[in-house]
C-alpha cells in the first residue's frame, strides 16, 4: 500500500504520528515530513486507521 500526505495541508494536528509513529514521521515543528511511502503489507491495518485519523483528510491510502 501506497499512502500520500498533501503536505502543504497537514496543519501538524499529529493523529496520524499518535498511531502509526513507525510509519507517519513528523518535522520538528509537528508537521508531517514524507510526502509519500510504501507500508508494508503486514502494517496496513495500523496504516489505515492513522490514514482515517487526520482531521484534516490529507493522507490518501492506494
Ligand atoms: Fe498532518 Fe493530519 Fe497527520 S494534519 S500531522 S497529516 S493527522
Amino acid at each position: 500500500m501506497k499512502v500520500s500526505i498533501d503536505l502543504g495541508a497537514c496543519c501538524g494536528q499529529a493523529r496520524c504520528y499518535a498511531i502509526d509513529p513507525e510509519n507517519f514521521q513528523l518535522d520538528e515543528s509537528g508537521y508531517a515530513l514524507r510526502a509519500s511511502f510504501e507500508i508494508l503489507v503486514e502494517a496496513e491495518d495500523k496504516a489505515r486507521m492513522a490514514v482515517a485519523s487526520c482531521p484534516e483528510g490529507v493522507i490518501s491510502a492506494e
